[in-house]
């Protein structure tokens, strides 16, 4: 019979402590996340250095947590995953130097994870017949990337914003719109209440045959139109949130159903943090519907940063042997993909 393989994965490339240990890259044994959203809420964003310090404070704790959960001894998994790019990189070196310790000490291997590889195997703990060749579109608060996977483990991007992350202008207009941090469930809330269509935003870049993305023209444009609303027009800032969303969601998924006819893949998936948007949820499903293109999206709790991504990537890493040193660094890197 097969030996089950164990994997501890560990990240803090933001502002979520996380650890999770996952069975053969599928069954989430355990699933701890710290969330530190309230602590930086009251700056409106998140704060680097109190990231790394609240990481430090519980990551031990939440580890310790996970392994409880999950009913294992420390010497049970058969390997050690990490975020180790891209983030922020005080809050990367944390999680990075806990677990390089953790393996050492337990004579473990240790296994570097990509955070976007993460948020895109996310989909694979809850979908077992994802087929290849696939497109994922990642959109998180620092990335925007539309991703050509020929098969498993390999990534080719195709196209990314060139300038704000589709979660990162979330978040901007929300702190602009007075809505609160994190933007992109302010603004959701916000539009629930409101009517798209009744001021008009641009769809930046749908025009265009490619898969480049551009969004804070966007982001200044909905800004505009909310100093003019409070000089006394008669949309309400709910309606700007409406459009702002659908304008946002219309290009990304555009976009996403253009790349997999182009590249003539067999599946779409959605990852990362916006992925949780209803709206870009239930635009995407009718578009790939109409298309008849199988699509995939992780549930709410697996779309944000959690480690059983982590693990879960990391599982295909350690079938193919991929271990990392232990002077392994850890890499801010903006684009990485
Ligand atoms: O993947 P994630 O948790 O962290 C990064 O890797 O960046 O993504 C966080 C981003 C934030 O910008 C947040 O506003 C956005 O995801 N987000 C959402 C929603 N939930 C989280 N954006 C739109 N709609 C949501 N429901
Ligand atoms: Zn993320």
């Amino acid at each position: 019979m097969k030996k089950d393989i164990l994997i501890l994965g560990i990240e803090t490339s933001c502002d979520e402590t996380a650890a999770a240990i996952v069975r053969n890259g599928e069954d989430i044994l355990s699933n701890i996340i710290n969330s530190q959203v309230k602590i930086h809420q009251e700056f409106g964003g998140i704060v680097p250095e109190i990231a790394s310090r609240k990481h430090i404070e519980n990551i031990a704790a939440v580890v310790d947590l996970g392994f409880k959960e999950a009913g294992l001894d420390y010497r049970d998994i058969d390997a050690v995953a990490v975020t180790n790019t891209p983030g922020l990189v005080g809050a990367l070196l944390v999680g990075l130097s806990f677990a390089k310790s953790f393996a050492y000490t337990l004579d473990k291997p240790l296994i570097a994870v990509n955070h976007l590889h993460g948020h895109i195997y996310a989909n694979f703990l809850e979908h077992r017949n994802i087929e290849f060749p696939a497109v994922s579109l990642v959109v998180s608060g620092g990335h925007t990337s539309l991703i050509y996977m020929k098969d498993t483990g390999q990534f080719e991007l195709i196209g990314q914003s060139r300038d704000d992350a589709a979660g990162e202008a979330f978040d901007k207009v929300a702190r602009f719109l007075g809505l609160g941090y994190p933007g992109g469930p302010a603004i959701q809330e916000a539009a629930r209440n409101g009517k798209a269509g009744l001021v008009k935003l641009p769809r930046v870049f749908l025009d265009r045959n490619d898969f480049e993305f551009s969004f804070s023209g966007l982001k200044t444009a909905a800004m505009n139109l909310w100093n003019k609303v409070k000089k006394g027009s008669n949309c309400t800032v709910n309606d700007i949130a409406a459009e702002f969303q659908a304008a946002l969601v219309e290009v990304l998924v555009e976009k996403s159903i253009g790349a997999v006819q182009k590249y003539q893949a067999k599946s779409l998936m959605i990852a990362g943090g916006v992925a949780a948007n209803e709206k870009l949820r239930t635009m995407m499903k009718n578009r790939a519907q109409d298309e008849g293109i199988p699509l995939y999206y992780p549930s709410l709790l697996l779309c944000t940063d959690n480690a059983a991504m982590i693990a879960g990537n990391a599982y295909y890493h350690y079938i193919h042997g991929h271990f990392a040193p232990l002077d392994t660094n850890a890499y801010p890197g903006l684009s990485s993909l």
